[in-house]
């Protein structure tokens, strides 16, 4: 199978020219201007946007959590996810505490294969790991899972003590993966969760309330601490807040390896959210929670700056009706998670580029690239370069729509409500390729299940990766 993309606007993270692009079965194999060649299938870009597909690297399909399962399985969640654009996934494996973490990716595995419409990946969350299980983590990245998530937060369920957080960065640090910290203070929240539900305080909004801002800057202060002991490069998730932006700069000021994400739900949304009628507030029960407004501006500068590498959705939806309804009476007991995967590219192209608050080679940097590189899949994920994965995403940016749970064409995940109903964007996905293989074709899904494949990952590919084998070989750790 061959097509031709014709007359596009290309644009990468370093790019943006007109030219034709030709593919070849699974990667892009010529890239020039009115190209000469016989293709089975020829589409038209004028007037569009030729970008290379969405990397999320914070997804939880599937996932058991809070008594329920999130629930966009593989199969729903990743065709959603090609409808908003999203060509590759980096989804969250999970180990059982006491057991071994390659028994938790088999288990991952079997949910995946054979459903996902795009590529996907994994990251482990280590929950225990004693001197025994350390080599397990080599070979993980064997089996192409180079990075691992650990949570400070959640006691008893999937935090992890300090001790066991050093181990882990400081084998990642050898091993030349990388370490993504859950970074919040779980110790001291469960305690003010404990006061608030003593004192009757049962409504969503005391989520927010006793999870402060300082909790979770203390979270992201000790982690990068933790990783600058270890000498290894640490990777933040779901930054939310100053107070959290404020250490990492702190930190990178000082010379720490710290690279940082944040999530469209933390720069579009506030905790006013909590305070909408009935049980409604549930909808944005989600860990960090949303912030005080001001917030926002601070994250954007985070991103202009490039404090902040990366905008991933943390996908992890759970219905309102039924799951969310868990926690009616008791917050602590709402599933935590929210959804979005679908909705990441159109708003940060509209809030993002369309707002001036980037240009559009930072959309694609911080949508695709730089996820891609952080996490070893460049430049196969995360450009359009001969030799890549034709991971094309045909992009209108004049096309308008109000994105909602009750429009089919604006909403495909398998969750009852949306996060940003009402949200009125310009810029939508039109047509996505796969590996080459047309998935989404003017806004219809032509895929099928297993189109998407799991991609084997390389060793972290950060711009701090140099600096981190220089580190190991002077420090002798
Ligand atoms: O609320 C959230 N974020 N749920 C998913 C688990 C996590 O901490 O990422
Ligand atoms: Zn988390
Ligand atoms: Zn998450």
């Amino acid at each position: 199978m061959s097509v031709l993309i014709r007359n596009g606007r290309i644009v990468t993270a370093a790019d943006d020219y007109r030219a034709d692009v030709y593919v070849e079965r699974e990667t892009v194999s010529l890239i020039g201007r009115d190209l000469d060649v016989a293709a089975d299938r020829v589409i038209d870009a004028a007037g569009r946007l030729v970008l290379p597909g969405g990397v999320d690297p914070h997804t939880h399909m599937e996932m058991p959590f809070g008594g329920t399962e999130s629930s966009d399985t593989f199969e729903t969640g990743t065709r959603a996810a090609a409808f908003g654009g999203t060509t590759c996934i980096v989804d969250f494996a999970i180990q059982t505490r006491g057991t071994s973490t390659l028994e938790g990716l088999d288990t991952w595995h079997a949910k995946a294969a054979g459903k996902a419409a795009i590529d996907y990946a994994f990251h482990m969350i280590v929950t225990d790991l004693p001197d025994a299980r350390v080599p397990e983590l080599r070979r993980l990245a064997d089996e192409g899972v180079t990075s691992y998530k650990l949570f400070m937060a959640y006691p008893g369920v999937l935090l992890a003590d300090d001790a066991t957080i050093f181990r882990a960065l400081r084998k990642a640090g050898e091993d030349g993966t990388l370490v993504c910290m859950h970074a919040e203070n779980g110790v001291v929240i469960d305690e003010l969760v404990k006061i608030a539900l003593a004192e009757g305080r049962v409504e969503p909004k005391h989520h927010a309330l006793t999870r402060p801002t300082r909790l979770e800057g203390e979270g992201a202060h000790r982690a990068l601490a933790i990783g600058d002991a270890a000498r290894a490069p640490v990777y933040t998730v779901h930054l939310s807040c100053y107070d959290a932006l404020a250490e990492l700069r702190r930190a990178q000021e000082r010379g720490v390896m710290a690279h940082a994400e944040t999530c469209p739900q933390y720069l579009l949304l506030d905790v006013g959210a909590y305070d909408a009628p009935d049980f409604d507030g549930a909808k944005y029960v989600m860990t960090p929670p949303l912030r005080e407004r001001w917030n926002q501006d601070e994250l954007w500068r985070g991103l202009r700056g490039r404090n902040l590498d990366v905008v991933a959705t943390d996908h992890c939806p759970f219905c309102l009706r039924e799951q969310k309804e868990l926690g009616r009476g008791d917050f602590s007991r709402i599933p935590n998670g929210g959804p979005g995967v679908e909705n990441r590219m159109s708003l940060l192209f509209h809030h993002g580029v369309n707002a001036g608050r980037i240009d559009v080679n930072r959309f694609v940097e911080i949508t695709s690239t730089a996820p891609a590189r952080i996490f070893g899949m460049f430049p196969r994920k995360g450009t359009i370069a001969v030799g890549s994965d034709a991971d094309i995403v045909i992009f209108d940016p004049e096309r308008e729509m109000t994105i909602s749970r009750d429009d089919p064409r604006t909403h495909h995940m398998n969750v009852d409500y949306s996060a940003y109903e009402g949200f009125a964007v310009r810029g939508c996905t039109e047509t996505v390729l796969s590996r080459g293989r047309v998935v989404v074709d003017k806004g219809e899904y032509v895929g099928r299940p297993g189109d998407g494949q799991f991609v084997k990952r390389g060793p972290y590919g950060g711009a701090y990766a140099p600096l981190a084998t220089a580190h190991r070989a002077a420090s002798g750790l």
